[in-house]
């Protein structure tokens, strides 16, 4: 098996003590730190703006992966690269131009994603996965932490795996929603290898724990 790595989604962390939050998940074993941008227009929910990515910035050395549940994106991308942010995550329904989005948020130096809702097709990837770092799959409808993992997402997972394998290029596969210690392994084993989990791991009283059996669920 490739690399795999677990990204806390802070979404689900005690926001009255952020900075202490991120540094125990990097201490506990996490490989990203998952950023969940929500403007109460693109979904029905707001969260944290660039000010909140470049307060934490400080705090970590780990990767910080800002998934934008935003539209219009490309200016607040641009923003948030400034504010630390290492991998850049859209929707492409969110963006007019997707190709163009991409380009602006290459040329700020980051990585870039593009994140497909239950119901969204694949086929913009025809066009993209030569020019992306990432695929998220979500496994929820975006919004909102603590909702079940949609079982449907397992095939789309696989779906997206096939297609990066044949492309032969270096695109990671995320997913996103409803992710738990006993649901892991089978999101693994239809092919993801970046595993965004926040109420299972900010609800568990020690990270460490939790974190390390999510990795030893993926490695079995
Ligand atoms: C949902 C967010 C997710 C969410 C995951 O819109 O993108 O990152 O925080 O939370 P859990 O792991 O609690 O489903
Ligand atoms: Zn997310």
């Amino acid at each position: 098996m490739g690399d795999i790595r677990i990204a806390p989604s802070i979404l689900a962390a005690d926001l009255s003590k952020l900075g202490e939050e991120v540094r125990a998940v990097d201490a506990a074993g996490a490989d990203l730190i998952h950023f969940d941008v929500m403007d109460n227009h693109y979904v029905p929910n707001l969260t944290f703006g660039p000010l909140l990515c470049s307060s934490i910035r400080p705090h970590t050395k780990l990767p910080i992966d800002v998934h934008l549940m935003v539209e219009p994106v490309d200016t607040l991308a641009i923003e948030f690269a400034r504010a630390g942010a290492d991998l850049i995550s859209f929707h492409p329904e969110a963006s007019q131009h997707v190709d163009r989005t991409i380009n602006v948020i290459k040329d700020q130096g980051c990585q870039v994603g593009l994140a497909f809702n239950p119901a969204s097709p694949l086929h913009v990837l025809d066009w993209t996965l030569d020019k992306i770092d990432l695929v998220l799959i979500m496994s929820v409808n975006p919004g909102f932490g603590g909702q079940s993992f949609l079982e449907h997402s397992l095939d789309k997972i696989a779906e997206v795996r096939d297609l990066i394998d044949l492309s032969g290029c270096e695109v990671w596969l995320e997913v996103d929603g409803g992710i738990k210690v006993d649901n892991i392994a089978s999101v693994a084993e239809a092919g993801a290898d970046t595993f965004v989990a926040g109420s299972a791991i900010f609800g568990h009283s020690n990270y460490n724990d939790v974190i390390g059996q999510m990795k030893t669920q993926i490695a079995a």
